[in-house]
């Protein structure tokens, strides 16, 4: 299994998964919303990126896509996990820890603070994934939508 960054061959696969994804989540997006969401990812000056998992065989396992932005408490950057998603059939296999594991160390050699990400209270699976290898924020979010 290779983890890279996404390149433009890979919008097939990576849609794919991520209509598979929001469906999970209960997220409904339209097509506009996704094929933009893709457009930033593969926009050079833009902070949003994608790791993809992909088998020997070139088939897409899992993706993960993160936001890197500036932080008024530090001079380093943040990294925002924004999407985690592993196709059925590969879970249980450490493809997610193995991802994580990957931008953390991209994110040392490019000396960001940290890693984060929010996770539904009830979402068991990801929680046991992320006790195991993160510690648990003090903080709550609050939404204010606009
Ligand atoms: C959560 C998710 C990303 C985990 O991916 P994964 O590749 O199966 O996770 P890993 O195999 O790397 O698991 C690493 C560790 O996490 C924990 N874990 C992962 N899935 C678990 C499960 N179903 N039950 C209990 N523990 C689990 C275990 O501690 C596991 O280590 P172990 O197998 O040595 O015991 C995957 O289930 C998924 O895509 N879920 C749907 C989308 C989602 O919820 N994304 C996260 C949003 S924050």
């Amino acid at each position: 299994m290779e983890i890279r960054l996404t390149g433009p061959a890979d919008h097939g696969e990576w849609l794919s998964l991520w209509n598979r994804y929001c469906a999970d989540q209960g997220v409904g997006l339209s097509t506009k919303v996704s094929e933009t969401i893709w457009q930033r990812i593969e926009d050079p000056d833009d902070k949003t990126k994608a790791l993809v998992a992909v088998d020997a065989s070139g088939v897409t396992l899992a993706f993960l896509n993160y936001i890197i932005h500036p932080y008024t408490w530090s001079d380093r950057m943040l990294c925002f996990v924004v999407d985690l998603y592993v196709d059925h059939p590969w879970r249980r296999r450490g493809i997610a820890e193995a991802m994580i594991a990957h931008l953390a160390a991209e994110g040392r050699r490019e000396g960001w603070l940290r890693l984060y990400w929010n996770t539904d209270r009830s979402n068991e699976r990801a929680r046991a994934l992320h006790d195991k290898i993160a510690r648990l924020s003090p903080y709550l979010s609050y939404f204010l939508d606009l």
